[in-house]
């Protein structure tokens, strides 16, 4: 129809995503696994402008120049060879969450705009396919493409390029009924971020010595994960994505120069966490390219958790999360 609009939630990882084994195809060193989110959904719309010289981005209203209107143009070059189209596109992507600040922002975005210019340009494509497709725009968003809790296969066993691609995509996973779980987030700084995960990654597979030995653990983590929240163990769930988080940030550290996300604020939510299961409540943090700190939890105990994390580092503003959809068409 030329004209599409989706929406797109983030995804936080519980098993996490660092580092590519294929830069040009996003394929990453292991596989990993996410919850997606109800709050700080992403709506993108794309529309077919023929007339026009290129691609237009407009970003919370704002006209995208440089290297954030190239990542766009360049999926968006994607779509149209997947197509086999030439018309230039208007995107107009509205964000509820601050970018850069290690909310999954590009995850949600590019979910939205890989459905949104599929249908735009009119290449048929199921969720499987979209998932693969969100992937090349940023590895995080395959994941986003479904509801819940969803594992992104880095399809090893495929080696690389075109094959792999075929094979490298997200699919939800199953939990237990009885797990209701809800993920408070703290903000700490709505900034933009000093490095951004993609460098960060590749600096990390390039010179930290701790990289390989925390991929080999987080495959261990993933297996132990999966039969986690198949038996519905909130607190084997939480402690296994603690320890996969800390990992990934202690890798970061190694690298060289250090890459550090972590902030003073970091430090105080993750000591009010500890304080949390000392009282014997089931919480659990986990931490992204960033210094916000989000802390899975029973969805009862949700309000209470948020309380304590809000008395803890006052300057932070509190979100309570519950498990949120997949990417979705809403017109077009
Ligand atoms: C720390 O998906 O943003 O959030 O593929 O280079 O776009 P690119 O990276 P991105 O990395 C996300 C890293 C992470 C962990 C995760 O979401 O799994």
């Amino acid at each position: 129809s030329g004209c599409a609009v989706a929406v797109a939630h983030p995804n936080i990882a519980l098993i996490k995503y660092w580092g590519k084994r294929d830069e040009e195809w996003v394929l990453p060193a292991a596989d990993s696994l996410s919850l997606t989110l109800d709050v700080f959904p992403t709506t993108t719309g794309v529309r077919l402008a023929p007339q026009a010289a290129g691609d237009r981005v407009l970003l919370g209203g704002q006209e995208a120049t440089g290297p954030a209107q190239a990542r766009v143009a360049d999926f968006l070059h994607l779509v149209r060879e997947l197509a086999g189209r030439r018309e230039p596109a208007v995107v107009d992507s509205r964000n509820t969450v601050p970018t850069g600040a290690g909310l999954a922002s590009s995850a949600s975005g590019f979910a939205a705009l890989a459905v949104a210019a599929a249908a735009a340009y009119g290449l048929a494509a199921d969720p499987a396919a979209l998932s693969r497709l969100a992937r090349r725009g940023s590895g995080s968003a395959c994941r986003s493409l479904f509801g819940g809790f969803a594992q992104w296969h880095a399809a090893l066993d495929a080696g690389g390029g075109a094959a792999a691609d075929r094979v490298s995509l997200a699919e939800p996973v199953p939990a237990a009924a009885g797990l209701e779980v809800a993920l408070v987030i703290v903000v700490v700084n709505a900034g933009p971020k000093a490095v951004s995960s993609r460098a960060a990654m590749r600096r990390t597979v390039a010179t930290s010595p701790l990289y390989r030995p925390w991929v080999a653990s987080s495959v261990q983590d993933l297996t132990q994960m999966r039969a986690a929240l198949a038996a519905g163990d909130l607190n084997a769930v939480g402690e296994i994505t603690e320890r996969n988080a800390l990992g990934m940030h202690a890798t970061m550290l190694a690298a060289r120069p250090a890459v550090r996300y972590l902030a003073p604020a970091s430090l105080t939510a993750l000591d009010a966490v500890l304080a949390l299961r000392e009282r014997g409540l089931a919480a659990y943090a986990t931490m992204d390219a960033g210094p916000n700190v989000k802390v899975l939890c029973a969805a009862g105990q949700a309000s209470q958790v948020a309380a304590a994390l809000r008395e803890a580092v006052p300057q932070a503003s509190v979100v309570v999360a519950r498990p949120g959809p997949g990417a979705r068409l809403v017109a077009g």
